[in-house]
Formats: C-alpha cells, sequence, structure tokens
C-alpha cells in the first residue's frame, strides 16, 4: 500500500531531498531548486518569519518538496500593490511544491497537496482566511490541480512581465 505523508526536514531526509529530488529539464523554470527553498527557509525563519519546509514521502521515502509560508516579509514584498500585501501578510502560503520527475503524474502531488491544505487548516501559525499561491502562466499541470482545489486567480496582481507568476487565492 502506498502511503504518502509529509515529514518534518531531518537529518535522515535531508540528503534526498538536497540532492536526488529534481524536476525534468523542461519544468525548471517553474520552481527553485530544493536547495534554494531550504537556504530561503533557513533566511525567513532566522529573521523572525514562517517557514516550513516538508519532504513529501511515500512509504517514509522521500519523493517530493513543499514548503508552507505564513505572513511573508515585507521586505521580500517591496514593489507589490499594497492590497496584494495587506494580503499576504495574513494569508498562509503554499509556497514551493515539487514532485521528483520519476514520481509525478501519479497522484501523489493531488495526496500531497490535500496533506498541505489539511495542515494549513488546522492553522499552526493561528487563524487565516486565505492561503495564496503562484504559478508560471505556461505552467498548465499546476494551474489545473490548484483549480480543483478551489484556487482562483488574481489576473489584477499579475503584470505580465517575464518571469511574473499568477498569484491565486484559497479562501481558507
Ligand atoms: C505540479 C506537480 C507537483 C504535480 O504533481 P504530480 O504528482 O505529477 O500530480 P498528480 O499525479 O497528482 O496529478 C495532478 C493532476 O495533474 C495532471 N497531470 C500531472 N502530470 C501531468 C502531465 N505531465 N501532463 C498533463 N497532466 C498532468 C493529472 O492529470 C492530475 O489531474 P487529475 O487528478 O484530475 O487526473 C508536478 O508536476 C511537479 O512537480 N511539477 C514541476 C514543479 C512545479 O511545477 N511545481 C509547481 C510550482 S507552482
Amino acid at each position: 500500500m502506498e502511503n504518502i505523508t509529509l515529514e518534518k526536514i531531518t537529518y535522515k531526509n535531508y540528503i534526498d531531498v538536497i540532492w536526488r529530488l529534481k524536476v525534468s529539464r523542461s519544468q525548471k523554470n517553474f520552481v527553485a531548486s530544493n536547495n534554494n527553498s531550504l537556504a530561503e527557509a533557513y533566511v525567513a525563519i532566522t529573521n523572525g518569519c514562517v517557514a516550513m519546509p516538508f519532504a513529501i514521502c511515500k512509504n517514509n521515502k522521500p519523493i517530493g518538496f513543499l514548503m508552507i509560508g505564513y505572513g511573508m516579509d515585507e521586505e521580500d514584498l517591496e514593489g507589490e500593490d499594497p492590497l496584494f500585501i495587506e494580503m499576504v501578510k495574513k494569508s498562509y502560503c503554499l509556497w514551493r511544491f515539487m514532485i521528483d520527475k520519476r514520481y509525478q503524474n501519479k497522484g501523489y502531488g493531488r495526496k500531497a497537496m490535500q496533506l498541505a491544505l489539511d495542515y494549513i487548516r488546522t492553522f499552526p501559525c493561528g487563524k487565516a482566511d486565505l492561503c495564496w499561491l503562484s504559478y508560471e502562466p505556461e505552467n498548465v499541470v499546476a494551474k489545473k490541480l490548484y483549480e480543483s482545489f478551489g484556487f482562483i486567480e488574481q489576473p489584477q496582481w499579475y503584470n505580465g512581465k517575464e518571469g511574473e507568476e499568477i498569484p491565486a487565492l484559497l479562501k481558507l
């Protein structure tokens, strides 16, 4: 039986998360490397912000990575629309999400997403009304997956610039 779980990053799983979990070449533009994400988590955590990185495991073996944030740092949001900043300050965020290329398209991403939302809905950092995330406009797999969980695109916060991601919101 396949048991998909979210596990804290530990000495036991971090080598796999950093070195072995990769997306395909055509997906590299869609998500930061897990190395970078863990470095960002370190910066957030050591500067009074929230980052909750998890290994997505199948029968205890890491097959993916996700990171949840809460009320991101204002400095990091410089130049954004004030309404967007207001929303972000009091919302959860699905900050990073990837399934290793060898394990994609087998339903594990959907299962991990459900587990992440179940966890967010326990409000581990305090009550919030919204969860947000963002994706590259050409990432149709992610867009469809998020839509199926009720995320609604927010085009008013997307300026169409190169490298810009489209934000989407879910009511918790
Ligand atoms: C997005 C991602 C996490 C989805 O994980 P996954 O395990 O492949 O997803 P699942 O197998 O659970 O499938 C989820 C949905 O996407 C669809 N899907 C998955 N891979 C697909 C593919 N290659 N082509 C078309 N549809 C695909 C499935 O049909 C499924 O929909 P369904 O449940 O209605 O059938 C994974 O593709 C990934 O890591 N992509 C690269 C990184 C990335 O884009 N991260 C998101 C950044 S915003």
